[in-house]
Parts: C-alpha cells; sequence; structure tokens
C-alpha cells in the first residue's frame, strides 16, 4: 500500500529522500506519525529512521533546509533532532536491541530495518513509510499493523511476553493507546500484561505517571482504569485507587462500588471539560472512601469526613506520583476539600449565609466545583438524578445572586490586620486575630455589608469589648 502523503509533507520528504540517497541510506518515516496520519490523528512528531548514521543523515538535511534549522544531537542515543515549520524530525540509525532484565535501557547495536520494526512495541507502531528510490512512498507492514489499524487491534509485534519483559512501560502505553483510540487490546496481548504486571516495578513513576495522565485526557478514561484494574498493574501503580474496588454486604446492606462510580464521575466531567487538574479532583474525590467507612446498624454504610481525608491525602498520592507539588495539587486539594458542600446545603434550608460561605470558601474555584458536583451524580434512579440535578441548578442560582449582591468570590477583608494593629497601637497578638474573625463572620452571617464603614464599625466596637482604645483612625 501506498502512503497518501499530503501536499504539506511533500517538499520535506523528498529533501530526506535526495540527502539519504546521496549518503547512501535507505530512510524511513516510522512509528507514532505513521499510525496518526493514517487515523488522521494530528501529529507534530516526526521520527526518520535509516540504516546507517541518524546523525549524519539529520546534519545533512539541516543543510538542505531554509532557514538551516539548529541540529539537536543527543550522542548517548545516537539520535538527533531538527524542527522545521511545526514539525519536530528525530533521526535515529536503525537498530537491534537487547535488554538486560533489571533495566529498560537496552544494549544498542546497528540493524536492518526488519530489525528496528521487530524491536517496537505494537504492529500498528511498527509502520514504516520509505522515502527510497524505487519505492517512495510504500508502505512496509510487516506485522499486519495496517490490517490491526482497521480492527482496532493493540497487540505486539513479537510474542508479548518478550516485548513487556523488555520494556515493562509498554503494558501502560498499550493501555493507554486502548483507551486514547479507543481500541481493544488483542487477548493474548492483554494476558501477558497480567502475568508481567510486576516488571511495572523497574519503571520511572514519571514515565507511569505521563502515560496515567494520558489516560485521564482521553475522551472515556474509564477504559483504561478498567483494564489497569483487571490486569493488576491497578494495585502496582496506584494502590489508593484499586483499594476503592468492591462492596461489602453487612445485614444484607450493600453500598455502591466506589471504584466504577469514581470513573462514572471522571468520564462525566470529561464531557464537560479538558482540565487535566479538575479530571484528577474528578477521580480523587472520594479517595478517602475506603479508610472512613463504617456500618452502623440504623444508618447503614457511611463515609463520614471523607472529604477532609481525602483532601490530606492528596499531597501524598502527588509525591508519589511525581505529581507536581505546586499550585495544581492545592487546587485539586480544595475541589477534594469541598465536594460535599454543595450537596450538603441542599439537606437543609439554603440560606444567604449558607451560601456566602461556600462562595468564599471555594472563591475562583467555584464554578469547577459545580461542575464536579453535577458530574458526581450517578445515580440509577432518574427521579434522583432529576432532583439532584434541579438542587445544583438551583445553588448555581442561588451563588449567582448572592456574589453579585457580596462579591465574595475573590474576597478581600475590608479591614485588615494592619488596620487593626495601627488603630489599637497594638503589635501583632491574639485581638488582632479575634476582631478579624468576627468582622469575617459577620459579613458571611449577614449581619454586617461586605464593605469598608460597617467593617470599622464593628472593628471599633469589638476592640473596645476587649478593653483596646482606639489611637488613631485606620487609613483606609
Ligand atoms: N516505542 C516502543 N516502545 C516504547 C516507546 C516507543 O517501541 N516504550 C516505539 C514505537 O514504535 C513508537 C515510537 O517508538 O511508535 C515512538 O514513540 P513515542 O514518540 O514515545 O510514542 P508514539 O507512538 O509516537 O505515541 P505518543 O506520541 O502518543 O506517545
Amino acid at each position: 500500500m501506498i502512503f497518501n502523503i499530503q501536499p504539506h509533507e511533500r517538499a520535506i520528504f523528498s529533501i530526506i529522500s535526495q540527502t539519504a540517497a546521496e549518503l547512501n541510506v535507505p530512510a524511513y518515516v516510522v512509528g507514532g506519525y505513521v499510525r496518526d496520519r493514517l487515523l488522521a490523528r494530528p501529529s507534530k512528531d516526526m521520527d526518520i529512521v535509516c540504516v546507517g548514521d541518524g546523525i549524519v543523515l539529520a546534519k545533512s538535511v539541516a543543510d538542505k533546509l531554509r532557514p538551516i534549522p539548529r541540529v539537536v544531537v543527543y550522542k548517548r542515543f545516537g539520535t538527533a533532532m531538527l524542527k522545521h515549520h511545526d514539525l519536530e524530525i528525530e533521526f535515529v540509525g536503525a537498530r537491534k536491541e537487547s535488554y538486560r532484565h533489571d533495566s529498560r535501557k537496552p544494549e544498542v547495536e546497528a540493524g536492518s530495518l526488519e530489525d528496528d520494526q521487530n524491536r517496537r512495541d505494537f504492529t500498528i507502531n511498527a509502520l514504516a513509510v520509505s522515502l527510497n528510490d524505487g519505492n517512495f512512498g510504500m508502505i512496509v507492514d510487516p506485522f499486519n499493523g495496517l490490517q490491526h489499524l482497521e480492527e482496532k487491534l493493540i497487540k505486539t509485534p513479537l510474542e508479548p511476553d518478550k516485548t513487556f519483559s523488555d520494556d515493562p512501560l509498554r503494558m501502560m502505553r498499550a493501555i493507554r493507546f486502548a483507551t486514547q483510540l479507543n481500541f481493544k487490546i488483542d487477548d493474548e496481548t492483554l494476558i501477558s500484561i497480567g502475568k508481567e504486571r510486576e516488571r511495572i516495578n523497574i519503571i520511572s513513576k514519571e514515565r507511569i505517571t505521563t502515560e496515567l495522565n494520558k489516560i485521564i485526557l482521553s475522551s472515556k478514561p474509564s477504559v483504561g482504569f478498567k483494564l489497569l484494574q483487571t490486569t493488576g498493574l491497578l494495585k502496582l501503580v496506584f494502590p489508593e485507587l484499586a483499594a476503592l474496588k468492591g462492596v461489602e454486604i453487612k445485614n444484607g446492606v450493600g453500598h455502591k462500588d466506589n471504584f466504577f462510580h469514581t470513573l462514572k464521575v471522571l468520564d462525566n466531567i470529561c464531557q464537560t471539560t479538558d482540565d487535566l487538574w479538575l479530571r484528577w479532583a474528578a477521580l480523587l474525590h472520594d479517595i478517602a472512601k475506603p479508610p472512613t467507612k463504617r456500618f452502623h446498624a440504623e444508618l447503614g454504610w457511611t463515609f463520614h469526613g471523607h472529604d477532609a481525608l481525602g483532601a490530606t491525602m492528596v499531597p501524598r498520592i502527588f509525591t508519589h506520583l511525581r505529581l507536581p507539588m505546586d499550585h495544581k495539587m492545592k487546587y485539586v486539594q480544595k475541589i477534594v476539600a469541598l465536594h460535599m458542600r454543595p450537596i450538603n446545603l441542599t439537606k437543609g434550608e439554603i440560606t444567604d449565609s449558607g451560601i456566602r460561605r461556600l462562595l468564599f470558601e471555594a472563591g475562583e474555584e467555584v464554578d469547577d466545583l459545580m461542575l464536579l458536583c453535577e458530574a458526581d451524580i450517578t445515580s440509577r434512579n432518574e427521579d434522583k438524578i432529576q432532583r439532584y440535578y434541579d438542587n445544583m441548578k438551583f445553588i448555581r442560582k442561588r451563588l449567582e445572586e448572592v456574589e453579585e449582591k457580596d462579591r465574595l468570590r475573590n474576597w478581600q477583608p475590608p479591614i485588615t490586620g494592619e488596620m487593626i494593629m495601627e488603630t489599637f497601637g497594638i503589635p501583632p497578638s491574639r485581638p488582632v486575630g479575634e476582631i478579624k474573625n468576627a468582622i469575617r463572620e459577620a459579613i458571611l452571617e449577614g449581619e454586617i455589608a461586605n464593605e469598608y464603614h460597617a467593617a470599622h464599625q464593628l472593628m471599633l466596637e469589638k476592640g473596645s469589648a476587649l478593653g483596646l482604645e482606639a489611637k488613631t483612625l485606620a487609613s483606609k
């Protein structure tokens, strides 16, 4: 079969082809680029394999391009990369690899195109397009990769135990591709993942997490997490999530399976956001259900405090998975901590002060929090679902009204600690905190307006009740 070369590829392909002919090193486009183009998915990373020295080919190609790009050489890997328009093109010599048991770092030897295709992870990733005179544009497909693209199948080119044992990250990649592309993993390949799963322990956490993030960013991440669970990989790479699986029954009373519930919530939120961190918050929202699970004769199963405990688990999980420990972690933690608040509000009378407190605590994150709460509605009972949606709609309306009136979203207290110290001529001390708290509480409870004069008046009253005397008029 001939690869359908697009107009934007023609020039670069023919420059590589011409250079490869001059150097007498047959060259091919291989791997993900070919796969993605055949699937009509966008791709900006192109890999070129040549039977010879990839670094020399890269430098000679660069000399022919205008403007001449910089060639970045990775001597240790024998590869070279250059950027041309919006493409990143990597050049490498074809190789044979053999792996040691304790490492995924191979010992590399030069090889033929066939050797190079043999050592690749999946048949759909082992396709090569010839850039050589005589068969320019022909697809070299030794393992039926084209057929597997049609059949939507992930299958290893060689015996799967060998492919996975050589590089165990490929087990995660198989599951990630199945999720991203909506493909099925071939039975034998899937069984092998289950068998080889312990080998994942030699892979760095960063690489595993890169694959987890790609699964989470797919349109239906539950596919990947279910595969991770059934193959036994989940327990090894993300034990806290694996612990959500299962239903316990006491006195004939069961609870919902929190693993499947969480996956449903994650799939739901993927319909409304592409944000990785809000998706992480969905994945972690009930993470503390196993450690907080209790059975009460009258109440049945409860998970009291799973929101607060879940928030304390977030930094630990982020550390283990080498996720960023910055504002993104804090964001996920905040959403997990607050995820029960809107639903709890609907259990009693919805007061202005309840709404104000929610706005005050959620701040800028209030909209994202509401998206999670809506995604969290997973009942099978249609009436219940409708009732919960109506409740959330009502909370959204009330949030809007109170926000318009009180501007609490990015709340800054109208009276600061400095103003209190200056007014009463006191150093940082307990009364300063007490006065600040009293002002905040009065505003949230709606006893005074969210503005300077009312807050100033209350500061003077509280100060005098604490035996303090105003020395100056605090500057606004
Ligand atoms: N490859 C492999 N084993 C790995 C990683 C990569 O055999 N563990 C091979 C595959 O042939 C793959 C190619 O190297 O197609 C390029 O790898 P990479 O750029 O990491 O992945 P892509 O397949 O391009 O997919 P993505 O960009 O989505 O990660």
